[in-house]
């Protein structure tokens, strides 16, 4: 296997080989997906729904997502480590944005990734003058699922389409290295892919993005519930279920733990300990 994957090596890939990406949000798992050979882990703004059962990814904020960036990267995976700028940490100032996204990169994250189209173009340009790759992401951006409506299907209209694609023109224009196409249409979703020369990720928009991501605890089957367009490829939920209720009825019932999971004093020090102690030699 090659070494660490860079910028440059995940651009490369287009048009190549399908680039597979995948959140992680702490050191086990990011060493887990890595070992699995994964191109790049989003350390996503995910992690406040699916590891702190926020209803959305508004509450979680800048100390959180370093915390788990730095995490992530104490893992030194080869894949590439995307850290994602949470909601109000880009959008008040070109300062503000440059700021945050630099501390990603002092937390370990190889690049940033942020929501929206033409109107981030300011401040991406300002991030990669500074030095700090950026991945766009358009299409459902949960972020603003308030004045989007929900967390509903984009670009099914012409006009929505269209802008669409003109946000993932302008992105690429700002200097994205990559953009992430959340749940837009196929045909969409196909035409950006086609018309930049910069990599596609799908996430619910179909199979002709050059790369695709899902949240790991959706692929896992870690909660029952998943979106629509996400794939379990296990059922970790079933299976921590099964494995706690095993330890559950093997403590209640004296089963664990077993002679191989402790140990003894020696013989001697035990024979004088339970004689200071006033105590019957007893069978051990
Ligand atoms: O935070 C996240 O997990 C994401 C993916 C859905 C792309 O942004």
């Amino acid at each position: 296997m090659q070494g660490k994957i860079t910028v440059r090596d995940f651009i490369k890939k287009k048009g190549k080989e399908k680039i597979a990406m995948v959140t992680a949000y702490d050191y086990a798992f990011a060493k887990l997906v890595d070992a699995a050979g994964v191109d790049a882990i989003l350390v996503g703004d995910s992690a406040a729904m699916v590891v702190h059962g926020f209803p959305s990814t508004i509450p979680i904020d800048m100390d959180t997502m370093l915390l788990h960036v730095s995490s992530v990267a104490r893992a030194k995976p080869r894949a590439l480590v995307i850290g994602d700028m949470p909601f109000l940490s880009y959008e008040v100032s070109v300062e503000e944005a440059v700021r945050n996204a630099g501390l990603m990169l002092k937390a370990g994250a190889d690049a940033v990734k942020l929501e929206g189209g033409a109107e981030q173009a300011e401040k991406i340009e300002a991030m990669v003058k500074a030095g700090i790759p950026v991945m766009g992401h358009i299409g459902l951006t949960p972020q603003r699922y308030l004045v989007l409506g929900g967390y509903r299907r984009r670009g099914k209209k012409l006009g929505e389409a269209e802008k669409i694609i003109e946000d993932a023109k302008a992105l690429e224009e700002a200097g994205v290295f990559a953009i992430v196409i959340e749940f837009t249409a196929v045909e969409v979703a196909k035409i950006i892919t086609e018309e930049v020369s910069i990599p596609t990720i799908c996430i619910g928009s179909g199979p002709y993005c050059d790369g695709q991501v899902l949240v790991l605890h959706d692929l896992l089957g870690i909660n029952e519930q998943v979106p629509p367009f996400a794939k379990k490829y296990a059922d970790l939920h079933g299976i921590v279920i099964e494995a706690v209720k095993n330890y559950v009825m093997e403590v209640k019932n004296s089963l664990f733990p077993g002679e191989e999971h402790y140990f003894h004093m020696k013989g001697e020090d035990y024979r004088e300990l339970v004689k200071k102690l006033g105590r019957q030699d007893e069978k051990r």
